[in-house]
This record gives C-alpha cells, structure tokens and sequence, in this order.
C-alpha cells in the first residue's frame, strides 16, 4: 500500500478540462474528502493532462485505477460518498476508453 489508501488525481490544468469545471470539481472532493475526515487517508491532488481532454473533467482514483469522465459536481459528491468513503464505484460517470490518449478533436 502506498501512503494513502486512495489517491485521487483531477485534471485542472489541460486544455479543456479546467474550462470544462476541474477546479470546482478538484475543490468538492478535497473539500469533502476533508469534511468527511479523509485526511490522511484519501489524498486529492491537482492533476495535468491525463490525454483524455474533451471527455472531462477527468478524476483517476487509485488504487483501483478507476477514471472518470464528465464529471460534475453532482459526481464528484457521488464519487466523495459512494467510492472514496462507500468504497462502491460510481458506474455513472466511470470512463471507458482504449488505452492510451484519447483525445477529441476540438
Ligand atoms: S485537459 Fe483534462 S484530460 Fe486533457
């Protein structure tokens, strides 16, 4: 096991999915992951590009290695509750993709 038990990633600085809410939806899961007493426990961190860029906002949570797309501030409360403190995967919003980039053309 690393230092956390989970580790969440946001995109926030990419191409598009800062103007796409990164940030509100960065801000709701640290805010929350805190609020709920995850400190220690669940680490949120800003992320760059995950090459996912048009399918975001992006949020990884490892280590299940479980991606997200489109997520808004609806799903990162659902991703705070049923995934980071549930432990239950939100298949709503779960990304699926081949791997590697996966970009949309703008
Ligand atoms: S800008 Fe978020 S995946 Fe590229």
């Amino acid at each position: 096991m690393g230092q956390y038990e989970r580790h969440v990633f946001v995109c926030t600085s990419g191409s598009t999915c800062p103007g796409q809410g990164g940030d509100l939806v960065f801000a709701t899961l640290k805010k929350g992951a805190a609020a709920a007493g995850l400190h220690g426990i669940v680490r949120v961190n800003h992320s760059g590009c995950m090459g996912q860029c048009g399918n975001g906002p992006m949020v990884a949570v490892y280590p299940e290695a479980v991606w997200y797309s489109h997520v808004d501030v609806p799903g990162a409360e659902r991703i705070l509750h049923d995934h980071l403190i549930g432990g239950q995967i939100v298949e709503d919003y779960r990304y699926v993709a081949s791997p590697g980039d996966n970009k949309l053309p703008k």
